[in-house]
This record gives C-alpha cells, structure tokens and sequence, in this order.
C-alpha cells in the first residue's frame, strides 16, 4: 500500500506512519534470549507492506536494534527507506557525536541516515558542539536531516538558533492520554514554524487499543474501526503530526495500516481532544525537556 507523506513549506517529506524498534533485541541492553528472527522478519514484512519510515536508535539494545535492522533492510532498495536513528545525550560531545553517527551507520550497514536525531535534551553538554556537529555530518552527506526528539520549545528554540540547518522534525510522546505537546504549545510552535511532530507511542503500547471507553466506542461504531485505529487517526488527522508504532504481530501491523488513508470528521478530531477520559498532561516516560 502507499502510505500518505507529510511536505514541509521548506521541501522536507516524511511518511505519516512508521516502524519504531524499541524493544528490539532487548531494551537497553541486549537481551540474548530475545527472538531476533521474529523481529527481523516483522520488519521485512512491514517493508513489504509499504511501510519505508523505520525509527531506531543507538541506545535501543545497546546498538543491537539497529543490527536488527540492518538484517531486516538487507535486500530492499536503500533509496526507498527513511532510516531514523538517534544519539544519546552521554554522547553529545563533538567527537562523541560524529563517532555515534559512524558507528550507527557501520552497525545499519548503511552510508547515510535521512533523519539523526537527539533523542533528548541534555543540559551537562553545551547544545552549541553537539549542533556544530550535525552541521558537520549533514555537510559530510552522512545524514540527510536533523532533527531533536523529546525536546520543549525553549530547547527546540535554542538548538535551532546554533545550527546552520533547519531543524525538520521533533518526536515526542503524543497520543490520545498525553497532550503534553498540545499542553507546552509544542504543537503550535510546530505548526507555526514548518517543523513535523513525530507522536512516539501513538498506541501507549496496547492500552489505547482496547474497548470499553463511550467516546472510543462511538467514534468506532461510526467509522467502523478499531480502538487503536482510531488513535492513529487521530493522530495522523491533525496538521503537521505523523507518528510510529512497534508492531512485531502482523495482526498488529495490518490493524494499525488500517488506520491510513481516510479521514476522520474534525468535529471527532475535536470532541477526542476535548473528551477523551484520563487525559495527562505531561510523559511519565520522558518529559519534555
Ligand atoms: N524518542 C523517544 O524517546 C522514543 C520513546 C519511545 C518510543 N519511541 C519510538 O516510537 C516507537 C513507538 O513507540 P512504542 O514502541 O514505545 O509504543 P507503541 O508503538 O505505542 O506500542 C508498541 C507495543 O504495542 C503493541 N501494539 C502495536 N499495535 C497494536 C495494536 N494495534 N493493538 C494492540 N497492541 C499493539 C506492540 O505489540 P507487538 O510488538 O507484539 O506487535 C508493542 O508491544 C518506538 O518503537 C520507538 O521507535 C521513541
């Protein structure tokens, strides 16, 4: 299938939805007794499907996610994938930052990723090296785009002001319980300065694909769709938001593809935004900083 793409004014594109592989091999460390095979294999599957957005990271199973994924890509046509991975704030230094990128790319088995982000603000390291140093990989043609990820206004502000790129993305935890995006203005800012908000954890892992919530089940009932589609929906729904699930069970993988390619009615956008039971307005897994 073809999965819709997000244009920034400034030319920069990205599919509305995604692969994320947390919890690919482990956590953050690897785990041996993990079932790789599995994973490597829901990922092609999810390549065959359509899907070209993959997220990982360095820190995801100390490196081995992105051996995972390199496994998974081996075979497709490079140049069709969006291959996202992200630096740890311990490696925020200048050298430590260019030798993350090397070695992310020497562990994805890949000459360039098309999105390196932060993956969270750090406040020990002096923000202006670590940008000096994307500056440098994007002019060395090892990273197509910079983005931050899980980073507040003032942060995103402050990033943006020391680096010579346009900073295109922020991926931070948003979905239909934390609106802690909608709640820091995050999500205007975004919306008011050409930047796409990447929603991490659009199915808080399970809990928002299950019935029994009134407001769900109506939007359900008329739409004739999943609880956890219409969370992705939701998200997708609204300007400048595309978001990434993990999906290792193809029941998972082809429910959450149904999500995509229709449109829920505003006033639904807006009575979920308004009403939706349980709301929080701040991550209790990584706040923005
Ligand atoms: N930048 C950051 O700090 C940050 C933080 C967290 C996540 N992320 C990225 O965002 C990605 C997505 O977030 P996440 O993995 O934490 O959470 P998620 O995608 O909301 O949830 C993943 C979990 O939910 C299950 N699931 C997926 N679709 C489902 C459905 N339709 N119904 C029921 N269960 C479903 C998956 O099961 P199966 O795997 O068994 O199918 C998996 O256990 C991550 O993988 C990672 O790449 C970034």
């Amino acid at each position: 299938m073809t999965i819709p793409h997000k244009k920034l004014k400034s030319g920069f594109s990205l599919p509305v939805f995604g692969f994320g592989t947390w919890r690919f091999g482990g956590d953050f460390r690897r785990d041996l007794n993990n079932n790789d095979a599995e994973q490597i294999d829901a990922l092609k599957t999810a390549i065959n499907y359509g899907i070209t957005h993959i997220d990982t990271a360095e820190r995801y199973a100390a490196g081995f996610a992105e051996q995972l994924v390199s496994k998974a890509i081996f075979g497709f046509d490079r140049k069709k994938l969006f291959i996202v991975s992200k630096v740890w704030p311990t490696n925020f230094r200048y050298d430590d930052v260019l030798r993350s990128a090397h070695n992310s790319l020497k562990r994805l088995k890949v000459s360039y990723l098309d999105l390196y982000l932060l993956h969270k603000p750090d406040l020990s390291i002096p923000i202006r090296q670590t940008m000096k140093a994307m500056d440098k990989l994007k002019e060395d043609g090892l990273i197509k785009n910079i983005g931050v990820s899980n980073f507040s206004v003032n942060s995103f502000k402050s990033a943006q002001s020391l680096t010579r790129n346009k900073i295109v993305v922020n991926q931070v935890h948003y979905n239909l319980i934390f609106r802690e995006p909608e709640k820091s203005g995050l999500l205007d800012y975004c919306r008011k300065n050409d930047v796409l908000l990447i929603a991490w954890r659009p199915v808080e892992k399970g809990i928002l694909s299950v019935k029994g919530i009134k407001i769900i089940d109506e939007v359900c009932r008329k739409y004739n769709k999943t609880a956890a589609q219409i969370a992705i929906n939701w998200l997708i729904s609204q300007k400048n938001v595309v978001t990434l699930a993990k999906m290792v069970s193809q029941k998972h993988l082809h429910e959450n593809l149904g999500a995509l390619n229709w449109q829920m009615d505003n006033s639904d956008i807006e009575k979920l935004r308004r009403s939706f039971p349980g709301q929080k307005s701040v991550s209790a897994a990584v706040p923005l900083g």
